[in-house]
């Protein structure tokens, strides 16, 4: 292995999110605009270049390599691409493979994800409600999400939910969306909806802010919730309900801010590096991958500059009654 990661906050990089294409089959209010252009499909990073920028990544100490879109299953030729990185986990390099995805693709592909390697998908659902769902994802359609995730339970693969907590939207859904995921041994992370891409009109995103705060209030109004120790490398904080065994993360970029322990970078799908996901700074490595085909000297390097600008952390605030910190790219060019 290469010297490891570290940022200029002594922050070890381990964690890879990748994300493989800027389409998605929905369009999340939250997400995307409705008439979104996408990228012309030469501008995407190839398989063959998406391979070798994690594989130089996992050789500089990447242990969690997350594959994420817009949705990734839409891309064509994915599953190379994951069949690919089995190799690193094999070796022993990479300790897990894994995506988040909408859902929507997995009848087709959860069998061929496990024999990857693939243990573990998060998978994003906000309501139960047809119409709601609807709403939420614009082209969505509930059902299809549902066998997607029956299809990923069957296939052995273990399912985390996330919802998005949207006042007004799902919250008095919380004991209903919490008794699912109970019953069908789903664990259950909620996220505090970020600033990003263009305000959403009507649905206005301070408008909608449900803090966690709040929620995890909501849960100890009605169940003994205990704090878990448990992480999976990824900002979700864990409780147990222990009334139900189940456990619930949290995801709270606003109300308490996990910076200091961030361990993660981002690529979005024409190879720009993003080291935080609530900050505009990004690095090309493209470039440096595309003349670093006959060995990764160039990209190394590249990716160690770019690590060595990462920030402190981001600066999205909603308590100043504006949407302070705006991020105006959209969550799915960095895929989250
Ligand atoms: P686990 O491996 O299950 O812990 O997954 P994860 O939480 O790392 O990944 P997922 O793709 O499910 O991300 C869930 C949410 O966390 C998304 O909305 C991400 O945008 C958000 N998230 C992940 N990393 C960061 C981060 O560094 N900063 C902020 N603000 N949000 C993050
Ligand atoms: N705020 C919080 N979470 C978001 N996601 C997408 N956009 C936002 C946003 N603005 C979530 C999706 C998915 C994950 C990758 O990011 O619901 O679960
Ligand atoms: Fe697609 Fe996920 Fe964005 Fe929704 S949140 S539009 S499913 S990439």
């Amino acid at each position: 292995m290469n010297a490891p990661l570290i940022d200029p906050f002594a922050r070890a990089i381990t964690y890879l999110r990748v994300s493989v294409t800027d389409r998605c089959d929905f369009r999340c209010v939250y997400c995307m605009s409705e008439n979104m252009t996408f990228l012309p499909k030469k501008e995407l990073l190839t398989l063959e270049e998406l391979d070798l920028l994690c594989s130089s990544f996992i050789k500089m100490g990447v242990q969690k390599l997350r594959i994420t879109g817009g949705e990734p299953l839409v891309r064509r030729g994915i599953m190379t691409f994951f069949e690919s990185m089995t190799r690193h986990l094999d070796s022993g390099a990479l300790k897990e493979l894994t995506l988040t995805t909408n859902g929507s693709q997995l009848e087709k592909y959860a069998d061929a994800l496990f024999a990857a390697g693939v243990r573990r998908v998060n998978i994003s659902l906000d309501t139960l409600d047809d119409d709601k769902f609807a709403r939420v994802t614009r082209w969505g359609r509930l059902p299809q999400v549902l066998r997607g995730i029956d299809a990923a339970q069957k296939a052995g693969l273990r399912v985390k939910i996330n919802a998005v907590a949207l006042k007004d939207f799902n919250e008095a859904e919380l004991p209903a969306i919490t008794r699912w995921c109970a019953e069908r041994d789903l664990d259950l992370t909620w996220i505090e909806v970020m600033p990003m891409g263009e305000d959403m009109g009507d649905e206005n995103r301070i408008g909608q802010f449900w803090s966690l705060k709040d929620v995890r209030a909501e849960y100890e109004n009605h169940y003994t919730v205990t704090d878990l120790a448990e992480r999976t490398g990824g900002p979700a904080r864990y409780v147990r309900l222990e009334e139900t065994g189940q456990k619930i993360g949290f995801i709270t970029p606003l109300s308490h801010n996990f910076c200091e322990s961030c361990n993660r970078v981002r690529i979005t799908c024409t190879g720009e590096i993003y080291t935080c996901l609530g900050q505009e700074g990004s690095a090309d490595l493209r470039a440096p991958l595309r003349a670093s085909q006959d060995g990764t000297e160039l990209l190394e390097q590249a990716i160690r500059a770019a690590i060595g600008d990462k920030p402190k952390g981001h600066d999205f605030d909603y308590s100043r009654q504006q949407v302070g910190g705006t991020i105006t790219r959209h969550m799915s060019h960095t895929g989250g």
